[in-house]
């Protein structure tokens, strides 16, 4: 089912500078952003963050469709099978675009092969949540549990291969303890039965996780990231308290499906390096728990060769925890 939502419309149109190739008016009508998850999850938030700024650079509409399921799989398969003509893209993520050729036997697409790296966004990094009306009051007390009691903990995801599936199967691992995934159609429906104590806990973006903690909605318990953060002011990151050196980030960006045009790449990377010279869109990225990068890191070739790295990266890590798509 199709969930046409304008990021943003913006009256009157005109092309920007285009790249080596002229491409006669690009962007010249609506495009389209798949976003392979539910609307309300930290993927669909950053996607529409990052549309409505770039939008306003191209001085067009970008629509954002969500596609749910299977981690995200069948979006991305979608977008590989658009037509590369500039109108049609993918925002990726480290689960669908990384992992998962390790995870599924057969993946309907090549995240290398298939796709052309556009340019990365800013990553969030996860904070571990737990229901208001959880008995857990730390990440230790979670693990005590867990380890007296193997399979009784449930932690809701946004389906296999999904950043919370991956992080809550490495935390498991690396804690010694066996939990039982719940899977839904994006991190959305995930938290929403978390917050109506459904299921004992979860890993969640810090950009959506924020403001349901700040309301009491859920506990945070702690964060994937290295450092602590403000944000977060209580919360002590996974590291410091229960398991040395856990830290992780669910990275995103947006893809288009091989043989789009160079000139539309740069298009689109274009607008995006002047997004990100307004230092209010990127402070309030920031406020969200949103780690911006270095400028080198938003690139194509930079971006396509990072996620050329993670494809390897993620087949050691799910190989040596054992991950597998239950
Ligand atoms: C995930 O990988 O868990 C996703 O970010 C979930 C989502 O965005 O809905």
């Amino acid at each position: 089912m199709k969930n046409w939502m304008a990021a943003l419309t913006v009256a009157g149109a005109f092309a920007l500078p285009l790249g080596a190739q002229a491409q006669d008016n690009y962007p010249s009508r609506a495009i389209t952003w798949i976003v392979p998850f539910a609307a309300g999850g930290p993927t669909d938030a950053m996607a529409r963050n990052v549309a409505n700024r770039v939008a306003q650079e191209l001085k067009q509409t970008i629509l954002i469709e969500n596609v749910g399921g299977a981690g995200g799989t069948i979006g991305a398969a979608k977008a590989a099978k658009s037509t590369p003509d500039g109108y049609t893209f993918l925002v990726g993520h480290i689960g669908y675009m990384a992992a998962a050729p390790s995870l599924y036997a057969r993946l309907p697409y090549d995240p290398a092969r298939d796709f052309q790296a556009v340019f990365r966004f800013p990553d969030t990094p996860l904070v571990l949540l737990v229901g208001e009306k959880s008995p857990y009051k730390s990440v230790s007390d979670l693990i005590a549990f867990g380890k007296q009691n193997p399979g009784k903990l449930n932690f809701s995801n946004a389906g296999v291969g999904s950043t919370s599936h991956l992080v809550a199967a490495m935390f498991a691992s690396q804690a010694g303890m066996e939990i039982t995934p719940i899977a839904y159609k994006g991190a959305g429906p995930a938290l929403n039965d978390l917050m109506g104590n459904q299921v004992d806990a979860m890993f969640d973006q810090t950009n959506t996780a924020l403001p349901q903690t700040q309301g009491g909605k859920v506990r945070a318990l702690g964060l994937t990231s290295s450092e602590r953060m403000p944000q977060f002011p209580e919360v002590p990151t996974m590291g410091e308290k229960a398991i040395p050196g856990f830290q992780v980030s669910t990275w995103y960006g947006l893809y288009a499906p091989k043989g789009t045009p160079d000139a539309v790449v740069q298009t689109m990377y274009q607008a995006w390096q002047k997004a990100l010279q307004d230092q209010a869109f990127t402070g309030r990225m920031s406020e969200q728990g949103i780690q911006l990068l270095q400028p080198a890191q938003y690139a194509p070739a930079a971006f396509q060769q990072f996620t050329a790295e993670e494809i390897q990266r993620w087949a050691q890590v799910i190989k040596q925890a054992g991950i597998t798509l239950q």
